[in-house]
């Protein structure tokens, strides 16, 4: 009998990326058609092509200009293995112009809305023609090709673009000029799902019963009968973590929560009410809950600088999670909530350009002597599919659609020195602004949400008495990558509901704010 991770990973799509920003989205709209891809750099070599045994190859955007020397180039053996390619955008410009057609530098740049009109049949269109001889489409390039290469037929135009898509269909060499993986595009859903299925010959057996199912398998070959220590935030990664190896592993698992004093209101307890809920539905989770905030808070005293602030935070979560660990009898291996996103930047297909803004310490830099080996059950992983998981394993929606949380947490939303009285504030001030939003239904309408206590003093009345009091500000903004964001536009009445609520709940605070900076130049958290 085949595997389940044999049949799962069978069907592979490889996405080589030449450092477009829609790359990974690329990634998930085929993982969302029930297809695994893996995105590479497009440096990789023929013995690994072969290796990886893909299905289809799709050649991403990217932002650079093929009539530019010395621009990036698809590994030429790629159009010679008899394997489907589709190109997209600079994809489609770099395998006309390798295969011997012309792209130029366009009159018209194109960016935003189009609508392109179909001239031919092929098989990645098959069942769009009928109903729509005409699609809209979302484009976003400068060059343009002129002239297919021989064998290519031209299948749609724009106004100003001649070529908006081509294919050679007996070598099934397709290219695109528009973005059929964002929303704007609404037929490229179906588009890519015919290059897959039609094309590529793929199944689509990437589902989340699936997936879990290989998970397992997986986890219980690598790990035996063996022991297995997680570190559990709280937050959807090591929550699903942590229920996926309970399924697996049961009682091999030992969950490690290091309350660090710098969790919101209630935090400690909800995570222990959710391992026990999905312990009552038969995931029995061992979790070792440790109290160390003041541990935490002794060493953050004096210190002010955020990234200071970040490392005391991040060594002191080692050393307290090391000391649990070794009471942890026979445990080999340690858990983490690595995602595929973090494999791919710590793998570099892009160029390493990106700088390093703050160190995000997470579990990351245990100690060489711990000697533990990794499991990373969500390594192959985007966000959007560890949430389904997390559903499909039984977790409360609430929580697996949680707003992110920094691993410093409100550490490095006390702005300087983080003392036990200003957490306390902060974390009475946030959980209203988040029980409002939630009141409002606006909590699922923004990415991020939170409160931020700023230490400087500001004048209030109350009655006939003057109160000098601290400040918060209130922060929420909309984003798809965290990598930039915008403020959410909270309707007034609700920020001053919040203001109103926080003012007259906690008497320690005199004044609220709200941010409306975006990123850049300034970033989601305060520090
Ligand atoms: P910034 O502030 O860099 O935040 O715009 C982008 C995203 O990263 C989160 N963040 C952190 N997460 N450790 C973490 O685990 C950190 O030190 C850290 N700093 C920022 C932030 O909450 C946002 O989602």
């Amino acid at each position: 009998m085949t595997s389940p991770t044999a049949d799962i990973h069978d069907d592979k799509i490889l996405i080589l990326d030449f450092g477009s920003q829609y790359t990974q989205l690329i990634a998930r709209r085929v993982r969302e058609l029930g297809v695994y891809c893996e995105i590479h750099p497009i440096s990789i070599t023929e013995d690994s092509v072969k290796a990886l045994s893909p299905r289809g190859v799709i050649l991403s955007g990217g932002p650079e200009s093929v009539t530019a020397q010395d621009t990036l180039a698809a590994p030429s053996f790629i159009f010679e293995l008899g394997l489907p390619v589709l190109g997209i955008c600079y994809g489609m410009q770099t395998m006309a112009q390798q295969l011997g057609g012309r792209v130029e530098a366009a009159e018209k740049h194109e960016f935003g809305h189009a609508r392109v009109t179909l001239l031919q049949e092929s098989l990645i269109f098959s069942g769009l023609e009928d109903s729509a001889r005409e699609l809209d489409v979302w484009m976003s390039h400068g060059d343009q090709v002129v002239e297919v290469p021989a064998g290519f037929a031209v299948l749609a135009k724009t106004g100003t673009c001649p070529v908006a898509a081509m294919s050679d269909e007996s070598r099934q060499l397709y290219g695109l000029q528009f973005h059929p993986e964002v929303q704007h595009t609404p037929q490229g859903g179906e588009i890519l799902d015919r290059f897959l299925k039609a094309s590529c010959n793929c199944r689509g057996s990437w589902t989340p019963a699936n997936i879990v199912e290989d998970i397992i398998t997986n986890v219980r070959r690598q790990v035996g009968a063996r022991n297995v220590i997680l570190g559990l935030s709280g937050g959807v990664d090591s929550s699903v973590v942590a229920a996926l190896l309970a399924r697996a592993i049961g009682e091999q698992l030992t969950c490690v929560f290091v309350d660090n004093g710098l969790l919101r209101l209630e935090e400690g307890d909800q995570v222990m009410a959710m391992m026990d809920l999905a312990a009552k539905n038969e995931l029995p989770i061992k979790v070792v809950r440790v109290d160390a905030a003041e541990r935490f808070l002794s060493k953050l005293k004096g210190v002010t600088d955020p990234e200071a602030k970040r490392k005391v935070i991040g060594n002191t979560f080692i050393e307290v999670f090391d000391e649990e660990a070794a009471k942890i009898q026979d445990a080999d291996f340690l858990a983490q909530g690595t995602i595929y996103p973090d494999v791919i930047e710590s793998a570099g297909t892009k160029d390493g350009k990106a700088h390093v803004i703050k160190s995000h310490h997470n579990v990351g830099g245990l100690p060489d002597d711990m000697k533990l080996e990794l499991v990373e059950p969500l390594r192959e992983l985007f966000k959007d599919e560890v949430r389904k998981i997390g559903i499909a394993v039984g977790l409360s929606k609430e929580m697996v659609f949680r707003h992110p949380f920094p691993g410093p947490g409100l550490g490095v939303r006390i702005l300087g020195e983080v003392t036990e009285a200003y957490a306390d504030l902060l974390r009475r001030a946030d959980a209203i602004y988040i029980e409002e939003l939630r009141n409002a239904d606006l909590y699922n309408q923004v990415s991020q949400a939170f409160a931020v206590f700023l230490p400087v003093k500001s004048v209030g009345v109350v009655g006939d008495a003057r109160r000098y009091e601290y400040v918060i500000a209130l922060r929420a903004v909309e984003t798809i990558d965290f990598m930039t964001a915008r403020s959410a536009r909270l309707p007034y009445e609700f920020l001053e509901r919040v203001s109103g609520r926080i003012i007259n709940e906690i008497s320690g605070i005199s004044r609220v704010t709200y941010d409306i900076s975006s990123k850049p130049p300034a970033t989601i958290e305060w520090e």
